[in-house]
Formats: C-alpha cells, structure tokens, sequence
C-alpha cells in the first residue's frame, strides 16, 4: 500500500515539471481533500497508510491538475472570508481581493444603520450584488450581517447573465442557509423592474481582451464571460456605471472591484455619468487600487 510520503513525493515532482507554482501545496491539499482529512494531518503522518481506491482518485486529481485545472475546482470547494464555497466550472472561483468588497460593503451598511437611528418601520436597505457568479459577495455580506443581526433589515438582490452560475449561487446560498435572504435574478447587469438601491455591489469582468491569454492556465478552465472586460477591460463596469442614475437612491453608494492599474480608468468612466458623479478609490492591504467608490456628487 502507498504511504502519504511517496504520494506525495512522486506529485509534487509531477506538478512542478507541469509548471504549478505551488506544488507542494496543491499535492497537500489534494490528497488532504481526497482522504477527507485537514492537511496539517497529511503533513504531520508522510508514514500513513493510503488505500488504493484513494490513490487512484489522487491519480486522477493530480493528472486533472497537471494539465492546469484549479485545485479549487479539483477539491469543489473555494474559502472566500473563512466560509466554504462550492466551486465548479459553472463560475469565477472567489478571489481573496473579492473580500475586500465585502468588508466595505458591511461597514457601509453599518454606517448606515447605526449612524442614523431609523424609525419602526423604515423601508430594509436595498443591496445589489450584480454579476454575483457562485455567490460569494451576496453570501457572505448576507453572513456577516446575520452574525450582527442586522440581515433583518436588509433586502438582498443578486443577478448574473449565466444560469449556470446562478444555480451554484443558489446551491451557495443554501449552503450558508441564506437562499431565503436572497434574491436570485437572471438579468442582464440589472432587472429593469426593480425598486433603486441603497448599495450597488460589483465584481465583474475587468480583464482586458489582450491580457486573457496570457493569463495562467488555470484561467481557462473559468468562465470567459467572467472574466473579459472588453478593450480596455472596463466595458461591462461602464455599463454598469450608466444605470447608477436610475438605480440608486438618493444617497446611494456603489462599490465596484476594479483591477489595480484601473484607477485613472474608473476615474474617467465616472466621469463620463451625467450629473456629476463623484469616484473614490479604495485601495487594498498591498497599496493597489481596489474598489471604485460611486456615489452622486452631492451625497
Ligand atoms: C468576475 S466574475 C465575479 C463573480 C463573483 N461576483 C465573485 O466575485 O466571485 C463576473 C461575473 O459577472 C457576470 N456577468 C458578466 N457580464 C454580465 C452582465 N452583463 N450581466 C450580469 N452578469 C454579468 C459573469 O457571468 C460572472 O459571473
């Protein structure tokens, strides 16, 4: 029988030859999920013991990643703000840079309620999350605020264009036993029959055409549309941008992720709304640009 040691020592050879920067962590990982076990005990017994049903499912998976599939995918599961999401080839898997989005989103929405006291009655707060792919923004905000008791008077809407990743957003939000605070809508950025919003929540595609394929090979296995921002990669954001006036409330505030060398972008594309809309950029633990943050000139 196999022992964890020589598993791993034969994939971890296997994948940095296939190119894999993390090789000795995607072998971990990928046996650990395989043996449904965390993978410090897979590091902590190379002497143990691994059944041959497990082997050949490590086999596969290795080979799977040898040709540059995600481990995400390889394991169905992604941590996105230390909750588990399911990952499939239905949508983006999550990125770390993503949770930044959600932790501004919940200290705007706290601002918002414990800033102002608001009277028995006052219409939820309207959140969107558009282009929600498996979820995660929606989620994990909707998590969060839970876990402060605030989802009570939140009113959650999240939309994608791919069914596909619509279903696994609903699986998502299952999962997190969120799908009853949430309202899932196949749409094109946004449905036309809904009430304005108080937040607009945006992660979607800012990669620029050109850059697609040299992306790393992992990429390809995700979706493209989740990806393809157009020309300059800020084409579906600037689409996004021209329905603020018609969306938002009064006071309302958009976040929208953009890629780090997109500032002078947004700042532009703001620019352009009519009516003199005003852009901050908020920026990440590294320093980058992050999160574009959309609200009328006034507000
Ligand atoms: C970068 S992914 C982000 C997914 C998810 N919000 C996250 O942060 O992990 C962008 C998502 O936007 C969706 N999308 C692209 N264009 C869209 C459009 N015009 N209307 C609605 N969704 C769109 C894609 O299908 C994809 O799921």
């Amino acid at each position: 029988m196999a022992t964890v040691e020589a598993l791993l020592r034969d994939a971890i050879a296997r994948l940095r030859v296939a190119g894999s920067e993390t090789p000795r962590l995607d072998a971990e990982v990928l046996l650990a999920a395989i043996l449904g076990v965390d993978r410090t005990t897979v590091v902590a017994h190379p002497e143990g013991p691994v059944g041959d049903g497990a082997a050949e499912r490590f086999e596969t998976a290795v080979a799977r990643r040898e040709s540059g599939e995600p481990v995400a995918y390889l394991r169905g599961v992604k941590e996105f703000l230390g909750l588990a999401f399911a990952a499939d080839g239905r949508a983006l898997i999550p990125r770390p840079e993503t949770e930044r989005l959600v932790e501004l989103a919940e200290l705007e929405v706290g601002r918002r309620l414990l800033a102002e006291p608001r009277p028995a009655g006052a219409p939820p707060i309207r959140i969107a999350d558009v282009g929600t792919g498996g979820g995660a923004i929606a989620i994990a905000l909707a998590v969060r605020l839970r876990a402060r008791r605030m989802l009570d008077e939140m009113e959650i809407v999240a939309t994608d264009d791919s069914p596909e990743a619509l279903e696994l957003a609903r699986e998502n939000a299952v999962g997190h036993a969120v799908a009853d605070r949430i309202a899932f809508r196949d749409a094109d950025l946004l449905p036309g029959d809904e009430r304005r919003f108080d937040l607009v929540l945006a992660n979607l595609p800012y990669v620029r055409s050109d850059v697609i394929a040299g992306l790393p090979v992992a990429t390809s296995f995700e979706p493209r549309r989740a990806l393809d921002g157009g020309p300059d990669g800020l084409e579906v954001i600037r689409r996004l941008l021209a329905l603020l006036p018609e969306v938002l409330t009064a006071r309302g505030t958009a976040l929208l992720e953009i890629g780090a060398d997109q500032e002078a972008g947004i700042m532009a594309a703001v620019a352009e709304v009519p009516g003199g809309w005003r852009c901050t950029v908020e920026r990440d633990l590294a320093g980058l640009p992050r999160v574009a943050r959309v609200s009328r000139g006034e507000g």
